[in-house]
Protein backbone atom coordinates (compact mmCIF):
# COMPACT_ATOMS: atom_id res chain seq x y z
CA UNK A 1 0.00 0.00 0.00
CA UNK A 2 2.15 2.84 -1.30
CA UNK A 3 1.35 5.79 -2.73
CA UNK A 4 3.66 7.73 -5.56
CA UNK A 5 6.14 10.35 -4.79
CA UNK A 6 3.29 12.62 -6.37
CA UNK A 7 0.88 11.14 -4.17
CA UNK A 8 2.94 11.20 -1.26
CA UNK A 9 3.73 15.10 -1.58
CA UNK A 10 -0.14 15.90 -1.78
CA UNK A 11 -1.20 13.65 1.27
CA UNK A 12 1.53 15.52 2.87
CA UNK A 13 0.98 18.91 2.50
CA UNK A 14 -3.09 17.56 2.97
CA UNK A 15 -1.94 16.38 6.05
CA UNK A 16 0.36 19.37 7.71
CA UNK A 17 -1.68 21.73 9.16
CA UNK A 18 -3.76 19.31 11.10
CA UNK A 19 -0.60 17.08 11.96
CA UNK A 20 1.74 19.49 14.19
CA UNK A 21 -1.99 21.07 16.08
CA UNK A 22 -2.26 20.45 19.61
CA UNK A 23 -5.24 18.76 19.86
CA UNK A 24 -4.07 16.22 16.55
CA UNK A 25 -0.99 15.66 18.91
CA UNK A 26 -2.92 14.99 22.08
CA UNK A 27 -4.51 11.77 20.85
CA UNK A 28 -0.75 10.68 21.08
CA UNK A 29 -1.29 9.66 24.67
CA UNK A 30 -3.93 7.29 24.19
CA UNK A 31 -3.74 4.15 23.10
CA UNK A 32 -6.04 2.81 20.31
CA UNK A 33 -5.05 -0.88 19.72
CA UNK A 34 -2.51 -2.93 21.25
CA UNK A 35 0.51 -0.16 21.34
CA UNK A 36 -1.12 1.92 18.70
CA UNK A 37 -1.94 5.41 19.52
CA UNK A 38 -5.04 6.92 18.34
CA UNK A 39 -2.78 9.43 16.25
CA UNK A 40 -1.29 6.48 14.45
CA UNK A 41 -4.33 5.03 14.42
CA UNK A 42 -6.01 8.07 12.33
CA UNK A 43 -3.10 8.89 10.11
CA UNK A 44 -3.20 5.23 9.11
CA UNK A 45 -6.97 5.69 7.98
CA UNK A 46 -5.74 9.09 6.37
CA UNK A 47 -3.28 7.40 4.50
CA UNK A 48 -5.62 4.21 3.59
CA UNK A 49 -8.22 6.62 2.55
CA UNK A 50 -6.08 8.83 0.12
CA UNK A 51 -4.54 5.32 -1.40
CA UNK A 52 -7.97 3.52 -1.78
CA UNK A 53 -9.80 6.54 -3.46
CA UNK A 54 -6.32 7.24 -6.00
CA UNK A 55 -6.67 3.16 -6.36
CA UNK A 56 -9.99 3.28 -7.43
CA UNK A 57 -9.60 6.53 -9.38
CA UNK A 58 -12.40 8.19 -7.51
CA UNK A 59 -13.18 11.65 -7.82
CA UNK A 60 -13.12 13.28 -4.02
CA UNK A 61 -12.10 16.25 -2.49
CA UNK A 62 -8.59 14.93 -1.05
CA UNK A 63 -8.24 17.39 1.32
CA UNK A 64 -11.25 17.09 2.94
CA UNK A 65 -10.62 13.23 2.79
CA UNK A 66 -7.69 13.37 4.87
CA UNK A 67 -8.90 16.13 7.27
CA UNK A 68 -12.05 14.15 8.21
CA UNK A 69 -10.21 10.94 8.30
CA UNK A 70 -7.62 12.90 10.82
CA UNK A 71 -10.30 13.79 13.17
CA UNK A 72 -12.45 10.96 12.85
CA UNK A 73 -11.30 9.86 16.32
CA UNK A 74 -10.43 13.22 18.13
CA UNK A 75 -12.49 12.13 20.82
CA UNK A 76 -9.25 12.49 23.69
CA UNK A 77 -9.58 10.04 26.12
CA UNK A 78 -8.16 6.23 26.72
CA UNK A 79 -11.42 4.08 25.95
CA UNK A 80 -9.75 1.02 28.01
CA UNK A 81 -9.55 3.34 30.94
CA UNK A 82 -13.18 3.82 32.82
CA UNK A 83 -12.09 6.78 34.39
CA UNK A 84 -10.69 8.70 31.73
CA UNK A 85 -13.88 10.53 30.81
CA UNK A 86 -14.88 7.65 28.64
CA UNK A 87 -18.84 7.70 28.40
CA UNK A 88 -20.48 4.90 28.38
CA UNK A 89 -20.97 2.64 25.16
CA UNK A 90 -18.00 4.37 23.95
CA UNK A 91 -18.43 2.42 20.35
CA UNK A 92 -21.79 4.04 20.20
CA UNK A 93 -20.94 7.66 21.12
CA UNK A 94 -17.15 8.77 20.77
CA UNK A 95 -18.24 9.91 16.71
CA UNK A 96 -20.70 12.43 18.30
CA UNK A 97 -17.69 13.36 21.55
CA UNK A 98 -14.84 13.48 18.57
CA UNK A 99 -17.23 15.69 15.90
CA UNK A 100 -17.58 18.24 19.51
CA UNK A 101 -13.75 18.04 20.03
CA UNK A 102 -13.44 19.20 16.17
CA UNK A 103 -15.85 21.94 15.87
CA UNK A 104 -14.38 23.28 19.06
CA UNK A 105 -10.65 23.63 17.60
CA UNK A 106 -11.17 23.81 13.99
CA UNK A 107 -13.30 25.23 11.34
CA UNK A 108 -15.25 22.00 9.69
CA UNK A 109 -17.05 21.48 6.45
CA UNK A 110 -20.41 19.48 6.15
CA UNK A 111 -17.98 16.84 4.37
CA UNK A 112 -15.24 16.59 7.05
CA UNK A 113 -18.48 16.42 9.64
CA UNK A 114 -20.09 13.61 7.48
CA UNK A 115 -17.02 11.30 7.85
CA UNK A 116 -16.14 11.97 11.59
CA UNK A 117 -20.21 11.60 12.73
CA UNK A 118 -20.51 8.49 10.61
CA UNK A 119 -17.28 6.67 10.75
CA UNK A 120 -18.74 4.22 12.87
CA UNK A 121 -21.78 2.78 10.44
CA UNK A 122 -23.55 0.01 10.80
CA UNK A 123 -22.56 -0.07 14.31
CA UNK A 124 -24.74 3.52 14.58
CA UNK A 125 -27.59 2.11 12.26
CA UNK A 126 -28.66 5.76 12.11
CA UNK A 127 -25.97 7.18 11.30
CA UNK A 128 -24.89 6.34 7.67
CA UNK A 129 -22.21 8.04 5.79
CA UNK A 130 -23.84 10.09 3.11
CA UNK A 131 -20.53 11.42 0.89
CA UNK A 132 -18.15 9.13 -0.79
CA UNK A 133 -15.68 10.36 0.99
CA UNK A 134 -17.52 9.05 4.75
CA UNK A 135 -18.13 6.03 3.06
CA UNK A 136 -14.34 5.23 1.95
CA UNK A 137 -13.00 6.62 6.04
CA UNK A 138 -16.02 3.91 7.26
CA UNK A 139 -14.61 1.14 5.33
CA UNK A 140 -10.88 1.90 5.83
CA UNK A 141 -11.11 2.75 9.58
CA UNK A 142 -12.62 -1.28 9.99
CA UNK A 143 -9.91 -2.48 7.91
CA UNK A 144 -6.90 -0.52 9.75
CA UNK A 145 -8.35 -1.31 13.29
CA UNK A 146 -8.61 -4.96 11.97
CA UNK A 147 -5.05 -4.91 11.27
CA UNK A 148 -4.07 -3.24 14.19
CA UNK A 149 -5.45 -5.75 16.11
CA UNK A 150 -4.24 -8.71 14.51
CA UNK A 151 -1.04 -7.14 14.82
CA UNK A 152 -1.74 -6.83 18.67
CA UNK A 153 -2.47 -10.52 18.74
CA UNK A 154 0.21 -11.75 16.85
CA UNK A 155 3.20 -10.14 19.22
CA UNK A 156 0.95 -11.24 22.24
CA UNK A 157 1.55 -14.34 20.67
CA UNK A 158 5.42 -13.86 20.15
CA UNK A 159 6.03 -12.72 23.17
CA UNK A 160 4.66 -16.39 24.40
FE1 LIG B 1 -13.85 5.52 15.79
FE1 LIG C 1 -11.03 4.85 13.99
Amino acid sequence: MKLSDQEMRHFVSCVRELRHSAPVQEMRAYRQHGATTTYDHCIRVAYASYFLAARLHLSVDWERLVRGAILHDLYLYDWHEKKSGRPRLHGFRHPGVALQNARRHYQLSPLEEDIIQNHMWPLTIRSLPKSREAAIVCLTDKICSLAETVRRKEGGNRRK
